[in-house]
Parts: C-alpha cells; structure tokens; sequence
C-alpha cells in the first residue's frame, strides 16, 4: 500500500509524525525528570531516531526492526548506536541499562507480542532500572474524528488504559507515574490521546 511505503521511509514517517511529536516530547521530559542522574538508555522501536536529539552525552542505544529507519538514524546521529532488531526477540549480548524508552511502538504489537517484549526488557534493565512507555488510548465511541485518525494509524492496537495497565502487570511492572495528554494535530483538530508511564519492574 502506498501509505506504508512512503511510512516506512525516514522522511515520510518524519512528515507524518512531525506535527504530534512537540506532544510526546514533552511527557517524555516529564519522565525523564523523574529519573535524575540517569544517562545511559535503550530506545526500543527508535524510528528514525526520532527521539535520539535527547540525549546529547547519553550512552544511547537504539533499536528498530525497519533496517532503513536504522541506516538513517546512523548517519543522523553518528555518536550513537542503533541496531536493527526484533524488540519481540531482544538479545543485547549481555549489556543492561537503567533506563528504556518504548515510545509509540507497543500499540504496533498483540498482546502476546507486548508479553515477549516485556519478558524481554525485564532482564535488560539493571537493579531498580525503569522504562518509559507512551502509546495511544482507543478513542470513545463519540470521538468520531479521533477514531478516524487512529484507523490511519499504522498501529492496529489502540488499547483501553486499563487494557494498557493488564498488559504491563502481566508482564511484571508497575506504573510508578502516568500522564495523560491529547495529541494536537494543527490548529484545533486534535489527533489521539495519550497514555504515559514510567514502569518498576513490581516486587
Ligand atoms: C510509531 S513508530 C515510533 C517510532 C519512534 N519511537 C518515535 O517515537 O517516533 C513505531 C516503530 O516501531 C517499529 N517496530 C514495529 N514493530 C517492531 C518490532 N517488533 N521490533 C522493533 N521495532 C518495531 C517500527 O519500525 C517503527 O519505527
């Protein structure tokens, strides 16, 4: 389909994206202000780098299953690394990080697939290490034009936040913090809202 294909390029997602990112940006910040003295962090389902520009001085390290995203957040952003990998099927040779930033991507996966990739990133986080997660909330029945957009998404799981919440629970986390926001498009047209968390692994 001519959508993905023009999504699936760096530039294309960056035209799609750019409008909603001011949004998402900002409750990233908000997390990470609640992780002082962090600065080492993996971002799974990286994009494009989209989010890499945060972490000037970071030990940064992206990952993505779109090998084109990948080659293109390299000359991006030389200083950092980015592999193309399967965040289903995570395997960092051993490496850990305090922190993990899954933006956007779990909404892309089932849920038996968002139960492997938690299972996964739980052995990759070092003692008391945290995730952010932000990923988009079904619109209700009467936001007509919210569910319009989300069906433009390439995303096919838009969940419930209480769907969310099931999820990271099965997996063995505990939402520390939540944000909530709407997503503005242009103008007054809003695009969908948001759920932000910043996860422990539970007890
Ligand atoms: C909506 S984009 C978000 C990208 C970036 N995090 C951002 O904030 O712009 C979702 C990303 O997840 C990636 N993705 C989808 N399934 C994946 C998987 N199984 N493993 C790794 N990345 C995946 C896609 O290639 C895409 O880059």
């Amino acid at each position: 389909m001519l959508k993905e294909k023009i999504l699936e390029s760096s530039l294309g997602y960056a035209l799609w994206s750019a409008p909603i990112n001011n949004s998402k940006e900002a409750a990233i910040k908000s997390m990470l202000a609640k992780c002082p003295g962090v600065n080492r962090i993996l971002d799974v389902g990286c994009g494009p780098g989209t989010n890499a520009h945060f972490f000037s001085g970071w030990d940064y390290v992206g990952i993505d299953l779109n090998q084109r995203y990948i080659e293109d957040a390299k000359k991006k952003h030389p200083d950092k690394r980015f592999f193309s990998a399967d965040a289903t099927g995570l395997d960092l040779d051993g490496e850990r990080f305090p922190l993990i930033l899954i933006n956007s991507l779990m909404h892309h996966l089932s849920d038996e697939e968002c139960a492997k990739l938690l299972e996964g990133i739980r052995p990759i986080l070092t003692e008391g290490g945290r995730v952010i997660v932000q990923e988009p909330l079904i619109p209700s029945d009467d936001e007509r034009l919210m569910r319009f957009l989300m069906k433009q998404d390439r995303g096919d799981y838009f969940r419930t936040r209480l769907a969310w919440d099931e999820i990271f629970a099965a997996g063995g986390f505990a939402v520390a913090a939540e944000e909530f926001y709407t997503l503005k498009l242009v103008g007054l047209i809003s695009g969908w809202h948001m759920y932000s968390v910043l996860l422990t692994v539970s007890e």
